[in-house]
């Protein structure tokens, strides 16, 4: 990977509202291995996606209150509601790049047949999620924002069902889904044994997307894809603001492949 030197070798912020974003973290942790990592989450306030824009941007902000001081070398918005209704205020808030999610519907697009979007209600209402949908969809797109899945996620996360429970997810026939929110990640077995199909999700294209630019700094190893000499005790992790210890789980889980 191409090196610049005299890079920012600040930590590196990683945001959502709830637990979905550990997900995100992780790929970013084995692509950036040597970084160190602040994952902050507002799991007091989970779910956004059922929030108004500024509520949003508000309680995000609140959170995100002062990371400046840590100089971050990036903050990656692990979140597509986040990302979609409010990534432009903030990075013209901040002077370090800001990474944000979505949707993952170009791969989608290109395998072709029916597709279905699943995200919250304030990514599918978002302009940025239209212009995406308009872009890529030819009419063959079902988007469905879902009420109530992000929050079922977040509360069942130790306990989570083979089969979700009816009424989660929409009754309808699809040849490929789209995961639009990094919660949903936990459940992709189940969403693709209900509909029988591929699924897909943004979370691998956006830690590629952040291990371009973090890892172009001379202080940090990066990798496209999970490091060789990954060793889980030496990462630098911290978890700040949100439930602790549950993410501290959650993300354990996930480096030894049980999540
Ligand atoms: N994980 C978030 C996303 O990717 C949102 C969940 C929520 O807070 O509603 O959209």
């Amino acid at each position: 990977m191409e090196k610049r030197e005299g890079c920012n070798p600040g930590p590196v912020f990683v945001f959502d509202s709830g637990i979905g974003g550990l997900n995100l973290l992780y790929e970013c942790v084995v692509r950036v291995p040597d970084a160190r990592y602040y994952f902050i989450s507002d799991n007091k306030n989970v779910p956004y996606g059922n929030k108004s824009a500024e509520e949003i941007y508000r309680l995000t902000r609140s959170a995100l209150d002062g990371i400046e001081k840590y100089n971050p070398a990036a903050l990656v918005v692990a979140c597509n509601t986040v990302t979609a209704q409010c990534i432009g205020k903030l990075r013209s808030d901040y002077s370090f790049p800001v990474i944000g999610i979505q949707p993952a519907v170009k791969p989608a697009a290109l395998h072709g047949g029916s597709c279905l979007v699943l995200a919250t209600e304030a990514t599918v209402h978002s302009n940025s999620f239209s212009s995406l949908v308009e872009r890529y969809g030819n009419g063959g797109f079902t988007v469905v924002g879902c009420r109530e899945l992000a929050e079922y996620i977040e509360d069942n996360i130790f306990d989570l069902p083979e089969v979700l429970p009816r009424g989660l997810l929409p009754d309808v026939k699809a040849d490929g889904v789209v995961l639009g929110c990094t919660h949903y990640a936990y459940v992709k077995k189940q969403i693709g044994n209900y509909y029988q199909c591929p699924v897909y999700d943004g979370i691998i294209g956006t830690a590629d997307h952040f291990a371009k630019i973090v890892g172009i700094c001379d202080h940090f190893n990066a990798f496209l894809g999970k490091s060789d000499h990954l060793d889980i005790n030496k990462l630098k992790v911290t978890f700040l603001y949100g439930n602790n210890v549950k993410n501290a789980v959650i993300f354990k889980r996930l480096a030894e492949g049980i999540l």
